[in-house]
């Protein structure tokens, strides 16, 4: 029998309720569909930790800008459904955009500070539409724990941040970053490269690995960055919204002897790639 796609609160509740009636521990998978074995990894640390895994598809427009992609988001319902049942997902939520954000919808959760920086400067309204969609869906979903993959490390602190200061009942856990054999993090959005940027776009996890190698050496984290940076461009990438070595929890810049992520975001052609790695 094919895994089942409920679509309304109500639906997935009285679902998740019989589980937990039964005794059984909940994951969530929270995504934007275009399931990659990323996502899949993300399923696969679930069934580790809950009885039953949950995985939620929803293309939220609230985290796209209106020059952003969300119109051409790829999205393959019956795909994702096949794949994330064969990972030994067990439901699947796929509310639409009116059932999120029905009319006269007024609410926005703002995790301020470490918002502002990275992605936040170059995505504004990005870090307020991830927030609120996910704090909608633990409330409707109530689950244990839910998981992010640490490919969006910024976002997964501020997932982390808003479940602390709201005093959510849940747990957060963070999932390894999936690469293809040449250093290129999975992500969906990598569909959009031509044959050409692909071969170039594992340059970005280079960057970083530079980054990480040059602060081992005492390098000063300012001329690591630039180094890394002009290596990124000279290999073909566009432009670099950031490049960055950071604290890696507050994300603020990085000093000796603080614990250390390094991250990037740039551009190849009209596709903007990110990653980050830590020491
Ligand atoms: O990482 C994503 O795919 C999205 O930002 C998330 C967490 C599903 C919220 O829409």
């Amino acid at each position: 029998m094919a895994i089942e796609i409920v679509r309304t609160p109500g639906h997935l509740r009285a679902t998740l309720n019989a589980w937990r009636g039964a005794g059984q521990r909940i994951a969530l998978v929270p995504t934007m569909g275009a399931i990659h074995q990323g996502h899949l990894d993300l399923v696969i640390a679930s069934r580790l930790t809950a009885d039953k895994v949950i995985a939620s598809i929803f293309v939220n427009p609230t985290q796209f800008a209106a020059h952003e992609d969300l119109s051409s988001y790829p999205r393959d319902e019956a795909g994702d459904a096949r794949v994330l049942e064969a990972a030994g997902c067990n439901l699947i939520y796929a509310p639409n955009v009116e059932t999120m954000y029905p009319s006269g919808f007024a609410t926005t959760i703002q995790v301020s500070g470490i918002t502002q920086e990275l992605e936040g400067i170059f995505r504004p309204h990005f870090f307020g539409g991830v927030a609120t969609i996910v704090t909608k869906l633990f409330i409707q979903a109530a689950p244990d724990v839910a998981l992010f993959g640490e490919k969006d490390w910024q976002q997964l602190q501020v997932v982390r941040a808003l479940v602390r200061d709201l005093d959510l009942p849940l747990e957060i856990i963070g999932v390894p970053t999936r690469r293809e054999s040449d250093g290129l993090a999975l992500s969906s959005r990598n569909a959009y490269l031509s044959a050409e940027q692909r071969a170039v776009a594992p340059a970005l996890k280079h960057a970083l690995d530079h980054i990480c190698a040059a602060l081992e050496n005492k390098v000063p984290a300012l001329e690591a960055e630039t180094a890394a940076q002009q290596a990124l461009l000279k290999a073909g990438f566009g432009s670099i919204d950031y490049l960055t070595a950071r604290h890696a929890e507050t994300l603020m810049p990085w000093k000796s002897g603080d614990p250390l992520r390094v991250l990037g975001a740039a551009f190849l052609g009209k596709t903007r790639l990110i990653d980050n790695r830590g020491a």
